[in-house]
């Protein structure tokens, strides 16, 4: 297994390669985030042809219209990468305090940078950590939020259940994720696009491993009512999906329910 872990699949440019099969799964991952974070949010830009601008607002704008009214206060963004997200709660909260938690070192550098003259800056404390074994207590948050990161995840059970843990019962789960288009046309389209385009884009750009697994990772990412079933087997309740961009990607919303409700809950 060291051995293994040592190696990790690459691509013939030497950029990291994920394989879900492998137990080096979750390093593969910090070190192709590692290796893309200079370029990450350029590259998004493209790939999503600039729709990435808007998907995040609009994920809030669907979480207003979810949320019970009261004041959001305390907030974890799980796998913040480079921050925007982090940094958009903090705006649409201006008395919250956000925690940008991401495992890849590389990202949260980005992230500093990226964002150091943004007004909202001094609420966000980003910090280094799992999303398969968050560093907080139980409860520790009223909102926790997470944008295109699922997929990436070795144990997507845990992930979810780490999550409704350190939120407060009543807390909001708000996850942004890629997912299959509703029209059978376009998402013939949308496969042609991450199978061919996305790749080549990649390898043009010294990344081909990354690029040729993130279709792959989409592959591998359940269904949207297959996830929301993950998420009522986590403690979930009251779960909304809200497709943008013709179903590109949904914006999931749930409730947490009480803190020993894992697993109990019935659709
Ligand atoms: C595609 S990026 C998304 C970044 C950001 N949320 C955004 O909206 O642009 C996925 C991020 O999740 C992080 N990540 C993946 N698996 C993780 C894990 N197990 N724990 C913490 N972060 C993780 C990666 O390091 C990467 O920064």
């Amino acid at each position: 297994m060291a051995a293994a872990e040592a190696t990790g699949r690459r691509a013939e440019d030497g950029s990291p390669y994920p394989d879900r099969k492998q137990p080096s799964f979750q390093r593969d991952i910090q070190q192709m985030f590692t290796h893309i974070a200079e370029g990450y949010d350029g590259f998004d830009h493209i790939a999503s042809v600039g729709n990435d601008f808007v998907w995040r607002p609009r994920a809030l704008w669907d979480l207003d219209r979810f949320r019970a009214p009261g004041p959001v206060r305390r907030v974890l963004d799980l796998g913040c990468g480079t921050g925007d997200l982090a940094v958009l709660v903090a705006r649409h909260f201006p008395r919250s305090a956000v925690v940008g938690l991401d495992f890849t070192r590389a990202m949260l550098k980005k992230a500093t940078v990226r964002h150091g003259a943004a007004r909202e800056l001094p609420r966000v404390a980003f910090g280094q950590g799992t999303g398969l074994q968050l560093p907080f207590a139980d409860a520790a948050f009223d909102l926790v939020t997470n944008a295109f990161v699922m997929r990436n995840f070795a144990d997507l059970g845990l992930a979810l259940r780490e999550a409704r843990r350190v939120l407060r019962p009543g807390g909001v789960f708000l996850t942004l994720e890629i997912t299959e288009p509703t029209s059978p046309t376009f998402r013939r389209l949308f496969h042609a696009y991450f199978d061919r385009f996305v790749p080549w884009l990649g390898a043009a750009v010294g990344s081909a491993g990354p690029y040729r697994y993130l279709p792959e990772s989409l592959r591998s990412l359940p269904s949207r009512p297959q996830l929301v079933e993950a998420m009522h087997r986590a403690g979930f309740f009251r779960i909304e999906t809200h497709p943008q961009s013709l179903g590109i990607v949904t914006t999931f919303l749930a409730e947490a329910g009480p803190s020993n409700s894992a697993g109990s809950q019935s659709r």
